[in-house]
């Protein structure tokens, strides 16, 4: 890595308005476009400003992903349990909706998942397109199939339209992923507080947070959660320093994590680390929504990751720094 590097950027730019008539969409968030230097030293790279996507796929994809058309009793859509306006996510310890099987997981934010290397706790899919038959076909979830939902879609004039003027196939598996994937993609928060640091905002952070980001690079937490999204891009046993689950008590399969997916005894355990983007608001945390607070996940993690607990101060440090990772959703105030 090349230290003194400064590359220079003009902020400003944020893709993803779906009102937008040409093929992407581009929106001014700053209201002063700013040129800054950057540092490119850090272990975290902030969330990119602009994303391409196609407009009217997206705002297509929008319109389905909102819709409960796509349960079979039209009473949950995508958003029942990642909600757009609550940080992507259910706020749940696991989701468990009325006439569906109760989930195993905690739900993840949907917040920037099109950055994680893999989706799901377990790390069991590798793209946004391939995942869309989970939801759709889960007992858990929808409880339908594509074909269904096709047909459901087919019987609304609006759909059949709004498909025929993007896809000249219509209404197929294919067209309604597409859309559905081309809107995860656009659903990213760029601007949090550390990214406008990270780009050479000094004053973006305050010392106690600038503090927080220290010790959480010190005591080693940048170990497992780093990148774009603070997370996202590895797998790690949780409990590598001290056992969790004999601790936590009744190990149920989905404790098992990565092994559900290779069943190697070496992947029992382990996990996708997750995003800690915006994690300030999609708690509670982790795969089984075992801690209520970030104080109590924060401590958790120095001793059974770590094998090094943090005192108070530390901990409230982190979490400050933790805080400073909320980032905007179409310009908004928090995701
Ligand atoms: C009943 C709640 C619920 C609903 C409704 C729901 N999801 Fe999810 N979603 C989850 C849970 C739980 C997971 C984690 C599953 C796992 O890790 O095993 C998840 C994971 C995901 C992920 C992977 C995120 C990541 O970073 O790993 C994506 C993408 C996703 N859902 C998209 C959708 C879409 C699209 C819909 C609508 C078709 C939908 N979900 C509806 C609960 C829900
Ligand atoms: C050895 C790798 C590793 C280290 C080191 C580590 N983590 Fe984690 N972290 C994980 C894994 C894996 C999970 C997911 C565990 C689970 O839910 O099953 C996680 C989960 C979390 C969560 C919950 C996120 C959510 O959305 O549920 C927070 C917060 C967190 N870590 C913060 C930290 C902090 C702060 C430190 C340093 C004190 C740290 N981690 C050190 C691997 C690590």
């Amino acid at each position: 890595m090349s230290h003194g590097l400064a590359i220079f950027v003009a902020t400003a730019l944020v893709a993803c308005n779906g009102e937008g008539a040409t093929e992407t969409a581009d929106v001014n968030l700053l209201e002063t476009a700013q040129t800054r230097a950057v540092s490119i030293d850090d272990p975290i790279e902030p969330i990119p400003l602009r994303v391409e996507v196609d407009a009217r796929k997206r705002a297509l994809g929008e319109r389905l992903f909102r819709d409960p058309i796509l349960s079979p009793d039209g009473a949950v859509a995508c958003t029942t349990c990642h909600d757009l306006a609550n940080g992507g996510d259910d706020g749940r310890t696991k989701s468990d909706i009325v006439g569906r099987t109760p989930a195993l997981v905690n739900t993840p934010s949907i917040f920037n998942a099109a950055f994680n290397f893999r989706l799901h706790w377990g790390g069991g899919y590798d793209e946004l397109a391939a995942q869309l038959k989970v939801p759709i076909e889960s007992p858990r979830v929808m409880a339908t199939s594509f074909d269904e939902v096709l047909s459901r879609l087919r019987t609304r004039p609006d759909y059949r339209d709004a498909f025929a003027g993007i896809y000249p196939e219509g209404i197929t598996q294919r067209s309604f992923t597409d859309a559905i994937v081309e809107f995860e993609r656009s659903l990213v928060t760029p601007n949090a507080a550390f990214d406008r640091w990270l780009r050479g905002e000094a004053d973006a952070l305050t010392e106690r947070e600038k503090e927080g980001y220290s010790i959480f690079k010190s005591h080693g937490c940048i170990s497992c959660h780093q990148g774009v999204n603070v997370g996202g891009n590895m797998f790690q046993k949780l409990g590598v320093m001290r056992e969790f689950f004999e601790e936590r008590g009744t190990v149920t399969e989905a404790d098992l994590g990565r092994y559900n997916v290779t069943k190697r005894d070496e992947d029992r355990h382990v996990f996708r680390v997750p995003s800690l983007r915006n994690v300030a608001v999609t708690g509670p945390y982790f795969h089984d929504g075992s801690a209520e607070t970030l104080e109590e996940a924060v401590q958790i993690m120095s001793v059974y990751q770590l094998g090094r607990p943090l005192d108070d101060d530390q901990v409230d440090a982190i979490v400050a720094f933790l805080r400073t990772l909320t980032g905007r959703y179409e310009g908004g105030t928090r995701p």
